[in-house]
């Protein structure tokens, strides 16, 4: 699925939500943020524009990722994928709350920014803030040129292409490719071995095949989206790689189609949200198959028991047992790298729902598609 760009004016896409002909664009916009940054010799990446060299990368001690909404969550999968490649402690934090708490900036720190638009005002003073204590700050940005990127000591340009949709779907898959070439070269610098750095790389390669085979199952997650479509609340739950996957879901589905859709823990529901379920409350599952995936399947049991139902998103390896849900299967990659796949059918989902129930599915209620006033 190869979207050329005069399609959007010309072509047989010209008619179609621009979120939807994003949404399309995924293989080759991957494809796109992969060229020229793999290194198979030695199983690692080389992104020039970080303006660090590796003596500098492995002075690191912790990584802290700012950005906003979608951005967020993404930088919260970057997160765990350096923390788990790399060894480095690293977390993601709401740039927009960042600020107010006087945050303690460490010279050992790298500091990352993430934002499609490269113009969000609470990510760029985040930024500012940091450089004025003296911090180092790296930008994961699609916008060439934007407020952001030149506010930055270096970094990554997503290479996603435009964007028009309010609600970001191709950047958003390059922000955690870049998350992961980044934490591939910094787990390189480390400890990562070069066979791991090798079977990561051949699963980047892997991406955009894999990308369009979930585009290929749009029928399917269009009636999923239509079941869903009928509820006024719902769950999306994920654990630990599934978490930001669920949230990003959940939030997605909120911009667009406005219902409601909370993201939780799926270990945390017992503690509390469990009280919700019932046959008017579905759960969206995400569910990789890791070494969770048992437990994961003993709680979508308990939600089952109460009647709520279920859609699973999976890859087809995962034995559900009896469950009764509607299962959304996307192809198995390596472990570090399933939460992309895990998201896109989530994208369909909800543009369908939003299609569905009537919705402007490019320019939802309320919202704009950079947020350049505090
Ligand atoms: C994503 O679908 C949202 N429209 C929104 O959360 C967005 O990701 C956020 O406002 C950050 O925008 P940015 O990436 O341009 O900084």
């Amino acid at each position: 699925v190869d979207v050329d760009p005069s399609a959007y004016e010309y072509g047989e896409l010209a008619d179609e939500p621009r979120m939807f002909t994003e949404i399309l664009e995924q293989p080759s916009s991957v494809e796109r943020a992969l060229r020229g940054r793999l290194d198979e010799r030695f199983g690692t990446a080389h992104l020039g524009g970080l303006n660090l060299d590796p003596r500098e990368l492995r002075a690191i001690r912790r990584v802290k990722i700012l950005g906003c909404g979608s951005a967020y969550y993404v930088g919260q999968m970057g997160a765990g994928l350096i923390e788990e490649l790399a060894r480095i402690p690293a977390d993601a934090e709401a740039a927009s709350e960042f600020r107010y708490r006087n945050p303690i900036i460490e010279p050992d720190t790298l500091y990352v920014a993430v934002s499609q638009s490269g113009e969000t005002i609470d990510t760029l003073l985040a930024v500012q803030e940091i450089r004025r204590k003296g911090g180092r700050v790296l930008g994961v940005v699609n916008v060439v040129g934007s407020a952001i990127a030149r506010a930055v000591d270096g970094g990554i340009y997503l290479h996603a292409g435009p964007e028009i949709a309010v609600a970001s779907t191709k950047a958003l898959t390059n922000m955690y490719v870049a998350f992961s070439l980044l934490a591939l070269q910094l787990g390189r610098v480390r400890d990562l071995s070069i066979a791991d750095g090798k079977r990561l790389i051949s699963g980047l390669q892997a991406l955009p095949t894999q990308i369009e085979e979930i585009l290929k199952s749009e029928s399917h997650l269009e009636e999923v989206a239509a079941r869903l479509a009928e509820a006024e609340s719902m769950f999306f739950v994920g654990r630990v790689r599934g978490y930001p996957v669920a949230r990003e879901g959940a939030q997605k589905l909120k911009e667009i189609s406005y219902r409601h859709a909370e993201a939780y823990q799926t270990s945390e529901l017992k503690h509390g949200p469990l009280a919700l379920i019932s046959e008017s409350v579905p759960t969206v599952a995400i569910v990789p198959q890791d070494e969770l995936t048992d437990r994961n399947v003993a709680a979508l049991h308990e939600i089952s028991a109460r009647r709520g139902p279920l859609v699973v998103v999976t890859h087809p390896e995962v034995d559900l047992g009896e469950l009764d849900a509607l299962r959304v299967d996307v192809p198995k990659n390596e472990v570090e790298l399933d939460p992309i796949l895990l998201t896109i059918p989530l994208q369909l989902i909800a543009f369908h729902a939003a299609k569905a129930l009537g919705h402007d599915v490019d320019k939802p209620r309320n919202l704009a598609k950079s947020v350049t006033v505090e």
